[in-house]
């Protein structure tokens, strides 16, 4: 290679992989957003109702996440609108039922 042609390469390899850190990270983020969400923000607390190992809730009115393997959509339709005994949670922004869907979908191996 050139003498040119040294400093255009690491700029060009920064150029191409910074978005797939952030991509990384901004998953990573939405996943710990979720899991707040799944145990702490959701009233009442969704690990009071379900098992999910990855969040160490052992909630046995609703079946267990681990078992049912939702997908992020039949999580989301559950969390806005309600099942059976399970409430809806309307007190939860479009955020926070998005990253609990995508964090419940994952932990529960579906993705
Ligand atoms: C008061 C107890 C209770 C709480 C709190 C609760 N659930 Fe449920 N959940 C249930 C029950 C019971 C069912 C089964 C309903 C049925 O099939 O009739 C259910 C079903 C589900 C299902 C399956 C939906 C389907 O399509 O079959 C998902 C996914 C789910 N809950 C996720 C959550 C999440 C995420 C939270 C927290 C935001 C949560 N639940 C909070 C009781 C609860």
């Amino acid at each position: 290679m050139s003498l040119r042609y040294r400093g255009v390469l690491p700029a060009l390899l920064t150029v191409l992989l910074l978005p797939l850190a952030q991509t990384a990270s901004a998953d990573d983020a939405k996943l710990a957003l979720g899991k707040k969400v799944f145990t702490e923000q959701a009233m009442p607390s969704c690990s009071i109702c379900h098992a999910l190992q990855d969040a160490g809730a052992t909630g046995a009115i609703g079946p267990s996440l681990d078992e049912l393997k939702p997908s992020a959509a039949q999580v989301a339709t559950a969390v806005r609108s309600g099942i059976g005994v399970m409430p809806a949670f309307t007190a939860l922004s479009d955020e926070q039922v998005d990253a609990v869907a995508h964090y419940v979908a994952t932990a529960a191996g579906r993705k």
